[in-house]
């Protein structure tokens, strides 16, 4: 059966998503992953993306505005010199996006309605990234989507990725084919929390933990993920292949440590085998460890060009950046771990971090514009550079694995 785009061309007019209602406050502070500029500059970029050139920037879907709004607001407070294009199927989300960077002061941004695929038409050049956040889900035809978007990608440049994952939206696609079978429409929305409300305790959706508190949510949250007409979930290898197919790479799911199962086994055999696999099985096995990732954030390059941002590790002038700890504040560290944590999408897991009698020194001086030699200027002990770079090293694995913590070569303003 061939895929039928104006059904989701109408479903999106009826439900622009995210809900954000007329007045929707936060706008001014919004930011997220993937299109947080500085992640893009992290894991695209390698940490150095010189933001006084030009940036060209697409949000592809965009729906009601959240990236354009994150993105849109972080060029204009780095003065980068950034051209924003925005496409979706829905007029009505466009409005709304719309006014959202109208209430901002966003300027200069280019809006069109219609579909990715044809979207080379309008804007043939270029761009430096592209935010595809959360639409690879909807599009029916994903790999064609895929590779016209790689066309589109400058060669130093890389898309940031939301795609639902199978293993955590277990329960959800049984909901759908129930509601299908009952004949529920995209509108059906009292029909579906009627199902949901009755399903027993043996149900997948039911036992699923994830979507324990599926009653407090919107209308549009429950239409976008029980009626929806064109919805799927990817596992890690599936979306490894669309954009290897399209000439991509994977350059890093975020947060990395959700997909390294290794720091949770304590069999050291088991932990050295697994050490051995290629980075991206390794992420595969994490997904089939953990089984309860419902969204995959992740960011793509250019096959070949995955950068490393780890190197800046080594630079006296790379800046690290937190994107929550509040300046000043530093966790306790008690036999050698300090509790953090973790955000996965609407999920949170508790982590006990190691950390060191200098952890949290290094934590309590980080504020996001000093570099690492002025951080370890500021360190009580007189450590040489060679033993802060090993305590930085811990600190970094930690914070950068569990999501929090990105290294750039100048400050970027939340
Ligand atoms: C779930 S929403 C995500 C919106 C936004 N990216 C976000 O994460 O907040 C999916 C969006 O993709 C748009 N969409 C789906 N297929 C599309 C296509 N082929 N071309 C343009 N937009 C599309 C829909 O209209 C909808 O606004």
């Amino acid at each position: 059966m061939s895929f039928d785009q104006s059904l989701v061309a109408t479903f999106y007019e009826k439900h622009p998503y995210p809900y954000r209602p007329s007045g929707n406050s936060g706008d001014e502070t919004l930011i997220g992953i993937p299109s947080d500029l500085r992640f893009i500059n992290h894991y695209v970029f390698g940490g150095r993306r010189d933001f006084k050139k030009k940036l060209r920037l697409l949000v592809a879907g965009g729906g009601t505005g959240d990236a354009l709004v994150g993105l849109g607001r972080q060029v204009s407070r780095l003065g980068c010199p950034a051209e924003l294009v925005y496409v979706d199927l829905s007029s009505r989300s466009r409005q709304i996006a719309e006014e959202r960077c109208r209430k901002l002061g966003l300027e200069g941004i280019r809006f069109h309605t219609g579909r990715i695929q044809d979207i080379a038409e309008a804007e043939p050049e270029p761009f430096d990234y592209i935010d595809f956040c959360g639409v690879i889900n909807h599009v029916g035809e994903q790999q064609e989507v895929v590779d016209l978007l790689a066309t589109l990608l400058a060669e130093d440049g890389g898309m940031g990725v939301m795609a639902y994952g199978q293993l955590g939206r277990t329960g959800v696609y049984h909901v759908q084919d129930m509601l299908r079978m009952s004949g529920a429409g995209h509108e059906d929305v009292k029909m579906a929390r009627a199902l949901l409300g009755a399903l027993p305790e043996t149900n997948w959706h039911r036992r699923n933990a994830i979507f324990a508190h599926t009653e407090n949510e919107p209308d549009v949250e429950i239409a976008d993920r029980y009626l929806n007409p064109a919805d799927r979930a990817f596992s890690v290898s599936e979306l490894r292949d669309i954009m290897n197919a399209a000439g991509l790479e994977i350059a890093a799911f975020v947060p990395p440590l959700l997909y390294d199962a290794a720091t949770e086994i304590a069999d050291r055999e088991l932990r050295e085998r697994i050490a051995k696999l290629a980075w991206i099985d390794r992420c595969i096995f994490a997904e089939l460890f953990h089984g309860d990732i419902a969204m995959h954030n992740f960011y793509v390059v250019k096959a070949g060009r995955r950068p490393d941002a780890d190197r800046l590790l080594g630079e006296k002038s790379a800046i690290p950046i937190m994107t929550s700890i509040p300046t000043g504040q530093a966790p306790t560290v008690a036999n050698g771990r300090y509790g953090f944590s973790m955000k996965f999408g609407p999920q949170i897991r508790q982590l006990a971090l190691p950390g060191t009698e200098h952890t949290a020194a290094i934590i309590r001086a980080i504020d996001g514009t000093k570099t690492l030699q002025q951080i370890h200027r500021t360190l009580p002990g007189n450590l040489s550079w060679r033993q802060f770079q090993r305590e930085f090293a811990l600190v970094y694995r930690g914070l950068n694995g569990a999501g929090e913590m990105v290294l750039s070569m100048s400050p970027i303003p939340r």
